[in-house]
């Protein structure tokens, strides 16, 4: 097997199991990756950071280091948080997540992907983060996955043009699509946190075990946190009911999952009805 082959068998089998519930190191993944191929498998980066990587995090694959490396991942979190406040409006806030330097991915991708949809909806999809397709056009979800998503949307009169708004928990691609790393993720949260105050949606579906388990700070894999309503609060205290669901990529490798991802499709629909959301 050629040895790119071996390590996208790899990287395919390890989302699998993450997919399943099963607590994967992705780090040690990715050097295993490296170690095959000897070259990471993601795109080339926009800007080739050549400063040393920060010593408060490990380095591991596809990791840089964030612009100044004289701040620590708290003070970044601090900036983003200080940033994130200041927002007093959605658009806003995508401006601030743009001007933002503290996430160390942003210098291996094209773009920044915020959101796409419909500010003020009812309902808000938050995936992992970018992929290749969305670094490149600056939106989420507009990948195969992202077309899948649509249509599952779909299917309970849901349309990012009229009632459902998209984001993600990363706002950067990682490099040859790995999982965010927890403190990529951390120095996003102040965001996602703001988007969620901003947008006040009435009930928040969280696609794939990353984006759940990050919003609801949970180690508990998507198989098991998927098939009920979650309660989520952000720290300024906005409550929105969460609904964890399989991620579309994963179901484009696993359709027979479609039918109890359509089950947590009902299941958003029936909470906006007795919410008195018409869709
Ligand atoms: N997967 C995600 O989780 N988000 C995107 O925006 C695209 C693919």
């Amino acid at each position: 097997m050629p040895q790119n082959a071996s390590a996208a068998a790899l990287k395919a089998l390890t989302e699998w199991w993450e997919d399943m519930g099963v607590e994967v190191d992705q780090g040690e993944i990715a050097r295993s990756i490296n170690a095959q191929s000897g070259a990471n498998t993601g795109a080339a980066p926009a800007q080739a950071p050549s400063a040393p990587s920060e010593s408060q995090t490990a380095p591991s694959s596809g990791r840089r280091s964030r612009k100044s490396a004289s701040k620590t991942l708290h003070d970044w979190i601090q900036e983003a948080e200080a940033l994130a406040a200041s927002a007093d409006s959605i658009e806003a806030l995508k401006a601030a997540i743009e001007s933002y330097e503290g996430c160390p991915l942003k210098q291996l991708c094209e773009k920044t992907v915020v959101y796409d949809g419909t500010v003020g909806a009812p309902v808000m999809v938050l995936g992992e983060g970018p992929g290749g397709q969305e670094d490149r056009l600056g939106l989420p979800f507009v990948g195969k996955a992202g077309q899948l998503l649509d249509k599952m949307l779909a299917a309970i009169q849901l349309d990012r043009k009229t009632n459902a708004f998209i984001s993600n928990v990363n706002y950067w691609r990682p490099p040859g699509n790995r999982n965010p790393e927890a403190d990529e993720l951390a120095v996003c949260r102040p965001f996602a946190n703001r988007m969620i105050d901003l947008a006040q949606p009435k009930i928040i579906i969280a696609t794939g075990g990353v984006a759940a388990k990050s919003l609801l700070n949970s180690k508990t894999g998507i198989m098991r946190l998927r098939g009920s309503e979650r309660p989520f609060e952000t720290p300024a205290g906005t409550k929105v009911p969460l609904v964890p669901m399989f991620h579309p990529a994963y179901l484009l490798r696993r359709p027979q999952d479609k039918s109890r991802a359509w089950r947590d499709l009902l299941l958003v629909q029936a909470r906006l009805n007795e919410m008195g959301v018409t869709l």
